[in-house]
């Protein structure tokens, strides 16, 4: 299938880029730039062997977005364009429901128009809000997160759900991620941050190799084995896997619209990681325990059980693997992709 990637030089969408067209799929990407470096598109041209068509706009243009339906045949669309950060979210919410909710009309009505049905949509755990018992499973109800970007993505899961139950041509894959982690085992593509990173692995590997003095740990006393809090960290590559998945099981369903966790059903905690972190890049990873960060739930993982049934996938990478490929990154391109001359 030709598949539009919109976010396809962010981290999630350039690794979901390299195994789509592993899968024998064609690619267009569509990126904003907002969150991403123009200098990932040579890497993956590279890493792809192929010449991946790009297109540089906001899919909140509506126009520009209709031009794209219009000039390139579609037949799918992977939706990962948005802003994502949670801290920030609170700061400037209008920015981020105007940004991720026109951005979704944007794309789905230029997909109606142009007879293209078929979406995976990038959602996250966060939208299970903090009632929600652990772990996770795919039809607790209500959603409900506690920041404006995860409302975000509440309430454009809630707008899939209804667009589908009218219009039941539709072939929708809600996909809700844990925490992705990790890069590409080559070291090419990875995890890219702008400013200080606000989640915890980008933050270890950026202590690691010497451009951060020292990791701050958001509270030791919560009701946990070691204190601190546990998360299902999710290798960027199995999660990308997860799309393909996905893809290919909603062109073949009779589900106008579909649910999925993408997790590895384990909690790990920050200290763990940190020693895991250690291990795999042999660099000390100094630390202070400081007061919570507000917000923080104590823990949550994934019950990937739909997913590893229903797309016959399975979160295949360690903690272990997690950190040697983030370090594998970091190390090869200590500034991110600010290292490279742009190709
Ligand atoms: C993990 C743990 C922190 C940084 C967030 C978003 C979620 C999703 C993934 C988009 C927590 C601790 C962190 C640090 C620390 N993003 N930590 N020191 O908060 O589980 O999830 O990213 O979809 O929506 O909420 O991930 O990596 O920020 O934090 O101690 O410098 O690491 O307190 O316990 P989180 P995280």
């Amino acid at each position: 299938m030709r598949v539009l990637v919109s976010g396809g030089a962010g981290y999630i969408g350039s690794h979901t880029v390299v195994q789509l067209i592993a899968a024998g799929h064609e690619v267009v990407v569509v990126d904003n730039f907002g969150n991403a470096k123009p200098a990932v598109m040579g890497r993956l041209d590279t890493l792809t062997g192929t010449h991946i068509p790009m297109h540089a706009f906001d899919v909140t243009d509506k126009d520009k977005t209709e031009h794209l339906f219009a000039t390139e045949r579609i037949d799918a669309v992977i939706h990962f364009a948005g802003l994502k950060a949670v801290g920030e979210s609170v700061q400037i919410p209008l920015d981020y429901y105007q940004n991720n909710l026109e951005s979704t009309f944007s794309l789905l009505r230029a997909m109606r128009r142009h007879g293209c049905h078929t979406l995976v949509f990038s959602s996250s755990a966060t939208v299970y809000g903090d009632q929600a018992p652990v772990p996770y499973q795919e039809d607790y109800e209500p959603l409900g997160a506690a920041s404006p970007y995860g409302r975000t993505k509440v309430m454009i899961e809630h707008v899939l759900r209804d667009v589908a139950h009218i219009e039941t041509d539709w072939r929708i894959g809600v996909l809700r991620y844990f925490n992705p982690v990790g890069a590409h085992v080559s070291g090419t593509i990875g995890e890219d941050p702008q400013g200080i990173p606000n989640n915890l692995m980008p933050f270890i590997a950026q202590v690691a190799v010497g451009r951060r003095e020292k990791l701050q740990i958001f509270g030791d006393d919560y009701p946990t084995p070691d204190g601190t809090c546990q998360r299902d960290y999710i290798h960027v590559e199995d999660l990308a896997a997860g799309h393909v998945a996905a893809l290919n099981r909603i062109v073949n369903s009779d589900d106008p619209i579909r649910t999925w966790n993408l997790g590895t059903g384990t909690g790990t905690s920050v200290l763990e990681v940190v020693k895991a972190f250690e291990r795999a890049s042999g660099q000390p990873i100094p630390y202070d325990v400081v007061g919570r960060r507000a917000g923080d739930l104590p823990a949550f993982w994934a019950d990937a059980t739909r997913a590893n049934e229903e797309l016959g996938w399975h979160a295949t990478h360690t903690i272990d693997d997690m950190c040697a490929d983030t370090w594998r990154w970091q190390s090869q391109n200590p500034q991110g992709y600010d290292d490279s001359v742009e190709e």
